[in-house]
């Protein structure tokens, strides 16, 4: 089957169809994967029915896969789980449960890894199960931002510093990290603006864990940086509906993310996140 591409939203995000890497991760195909990857922030392709092996052969094609650290349930391991699920005994957990607690952070806008020193170039999130209504994940292009903005805007911002933190974004929704959990993070700068070196063009490091602008006051900092998230939705936002096998690659420097409620106690859930190491 030739492979073709669908465009799922005029500014950004792709899906491949007619691929299966299981089978074909040849060059030319890898080259292909990333090109879109690279253009398009957010690629989709469905069927793939990954497991945790063949998704880490997967991850390869765009570099180091990343331990993840925090209060994540598979903290420790090369996943992020994104789920409702108890894997040791394959019930649902319930609702007040701190594991839920913490997956609550995703429904705000993000960049995963962010907060980290070396953040994420992107995150690769594969369906194992889904729920017949609700838990999309939505997706807007902070590329697309910056491109639309006047070049005046684009060269202030270009000369700024944000710091990144996740105890700071996990206390708006209410999660208390232990102390030892906690000691774990540093406060992370980057340069507000990022530009891919394979294309040359360039996106906004924000989103919750952006916390404040070096050297203005936290007043000022999080004026910018809450207009700066709300803008980058009202451009547009691309909601995928998940189906059991579908893999979503997304650009963690240039497109914010967020998770969708369900019902969490009716239904299950079981995501699985490879994310790679910029
Ligand atoms: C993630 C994430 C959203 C979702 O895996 O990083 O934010 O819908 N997931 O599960
Ligand atoms: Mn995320």
């Amino acid at each position: 089957m030739a492979i073709t591409t669908n465009p799922l939203h005029e500014n950004f995000a792709l899906e491949i169809i007619g691929l299966n890497p299981e089978q074909d991760l040849s060059s030319d195909v890898k080259a292909l994967i990333l090109k879109a990857f690279n253009d398009h922030s957010v690629v989709v392709i469905r069927n793939l029915f990954m497991d945790d092996e063949s998704q880490l052969r997967f991850s390869q094609i765009f570099g180091e896969v990343e331990v993840s650290l925090g209060a994540n349930p598979s903290s420790g391991t090369k996943f992020a789980r994104q789920s409702n699920i108890d894997i040791a005994s394959g019930t649902i957990i319930p609702p007040d449960d701190r594991r839920m607690a913490y997956q609550k952070g995703n429904y705000l806008w993000h960049m995963d890894s962010s907060f980290k020193d070396r953040s994420s170039l992107c995150s690769i999130l594969s369906a194992r199960e889904v729920p017949p209504e609700g838990g999309n994940t939505e997706f807007c292009s902070t590329r697309h931002l910056f491109e639309s903005m006047t070049a005046e805007e684009q060269d202030e911002l270009d000369a700024l510093t944000i710091e990144h933190d996740i105890r700071f974004s996990r206390a708006l929704t209410g999660f208390a990290y232990t102390e030892q959990e906690a000691a774990r993070f540093t406060t992370a700068s980057h340069k507000l603006v990022r530009t891919n070196p394979n294309n040359a063009r360039k996106s906004l490091l924000i989103g919750i864990h952006a916390w404040r602008i070096t050297g203005w006051s936290e007043e000022r900092g999080r004026e910018l940086i809450e207009s700066l998230n709300d803008r980058a939705e009202s451009l547009g936002v691309y909601s995928h509906k998940w189906l059991p096998g579908d893999v979503v690659i997304w650009d963690n420097q240039a497109c914010l993310h967020r998770a969708t409620a369900y019902d969490t106690t009716k239904y299950r859930r079981l995501m699985q996140r490879t994310t790679i190491a910029l």
